[in-house]
């Protein structure tokens, strides 16, 4: 028992050969390839493909791939009546994982519980498109819109965002959300890939390795940072804006709050490379909107007292959590999107631990009492 780590800290889970966090090198390795140099020069769905297939795909193979994700005909009008069911006060993920939960009935049971790869491969690349439909329309339906379907004549990024915030982005804007779904695609074993893979464990399908991977990913310490870290910068602007800040974030930290958006499991007191990539997309997008530099000088001073005070540097969710907002979309969407654009890596790690299964079951370092009569 003195192998017990609280929060499992440090302990190898499993062997992949999807992606490795390499922390000395400060690289985060996907398929063989840096994810940042991926992000820099490849598309979302090229990597999408990577990540799944292990290579990087040839022109006809990424065509053929884009299609596939933007072909929603198999995507039942039903779904949007079950989205339509859930009370206006539901969370967007709650509401996606409700639609992911209905999808998987539209396979038959064998089906559903096929676990070869193959048939994780087929459902997985259809769980990825659906997510995308899920995450847009839930947020239309939500708020009284009608859905909306993809337009295939657009690439994934420009008809994900398009079909999220009804405008006609600049390529510009295409360009750098498209990063941050690269960004968020895939990365080793945080808490929602470890769920999916313990539930995939018991050979349960990948509908269910997904719903419970969206309800981890949900959480603030995970996901839900990035929605989080954009209140906060929020609430300093309306308290005071940039002169304030520094004095916002002493009084949180002195108060023992945590501040969204900084600190990492495995990269505490780096730079997580997804944040140092993206925090230069910042200022190309802050001219976008009335207070987007404000917001901008904000950032800056939040990240000075949290290294100065803590050593702790932003995680991936700090700058793409401004970036969203500058790219105007709904703050509910932000953990939604990262889920979708995470559905990549789930297929992967759904497929791995499938073909090389052994079931997850760790043991306790028991506390309680013993020897207790009735
Ligand atoms: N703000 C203030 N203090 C922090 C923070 C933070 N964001 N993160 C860590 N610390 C401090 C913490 O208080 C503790 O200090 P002390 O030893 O003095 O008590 C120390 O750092 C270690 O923290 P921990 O909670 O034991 O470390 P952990 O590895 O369990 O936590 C974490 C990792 C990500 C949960 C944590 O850094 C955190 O809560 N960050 C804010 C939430 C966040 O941004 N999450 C997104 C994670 S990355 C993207 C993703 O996967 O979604």
């Amino acid at each position: 028992m003195e192998d017990f780590k609280p929060g499992l800290e440090g302990i190898i889970a499993t062997d992949t050969n999807v992606s490795f966090l390499d922390v000395d090198q400060e690289e985060i390795v996907i398929r063989g390839y840096d994810l940042i140099e991926l992000a820099d020069k490849k598309t979302f769905p090229e990597v999408a493909y990577l990540v799944i297939n292990g290579k990087l795909p040839n022109n006809k193979e990424i065509q053929d791939f884009e299609k596939i994700l933007l072909d929603d005909s198999a995507f039942p009008e039903e779904a949007y009546k079950v989205l339509e069911l859930c009370p206006d006060s539901s969370m967007l993920m709650d509401v996606i994982r409700t639609g992911i939960s209905f999808l998987a009935g539209y396979h038959s049971e064998s089906d559903l519980m096929n676990t070869n790869e193959k048939s994780n491969f087929t459902k997985g690349i259809r769980l990825i498109a659906d997510v995308a439909v899920l995450t847009a329309n839930s947020h239309r339906i939500l708020n009284g819109l009608t859905p909306v379907r993809p337009d295939s004549s657009k690439s994934f990024s420009e008809n994900f965002i398009t079909m999220i915030t009804g405008k006609t982005p600049s390529d510009k804007e295409v360009e750098i959300f498209d990063k941050i779904l690269t960004c968020y695609i895939e990365h080793e074993m945080p808490n929602s890939t470890f769920a999916a893979r313990i539930i995939g464990s018991t050979l349960s399908d990948i509908y269910g390795a997904f719903v419970g991977a969206i309800a981890s990913l949900k959480g603030p310490l995970h996901g839900g940072a990035n929605e989080a870290a954009m209140h906060m910068l929020l609430d300093i602007k309306s308290k005071g804006g940039h002169k304030i800040a520094d004095d916002y974030v002493m009084n949180r930290l002195n108060n023992k709050e945590r501040i969204m958006g900084f600190g990492h499991r495995v990269y505490m007191k780096k730079y997580d490379p997804r944040a140092f990539f993206l925090k230069d997309y910042i200022a190309e997008l802050a001219p976008n909107i009335p207070d987007g530099e404000e917001l901008h000088k904000i950032y800056k001073i939040v990240e000075e007292v949290m290294a100065r005070e803590k050593g702790l540097y932003p995680n991936t969710d700090y700058p793409i959590a401004l970036l969203f907002y500058l790219l105007e979309i709904p703050i509910p969407l932000y953990t939604p999107i990262f889920f979708a654009s995470r559905t990549a890596g789930l297929v992967a790690h759904v497929i791995e631990q499938h073909n090389n299964n052994r079931l997850f079951r760790p043991r306790v370092l028991y506390t309680g009492p013993r020897g207790l009569k009735l």
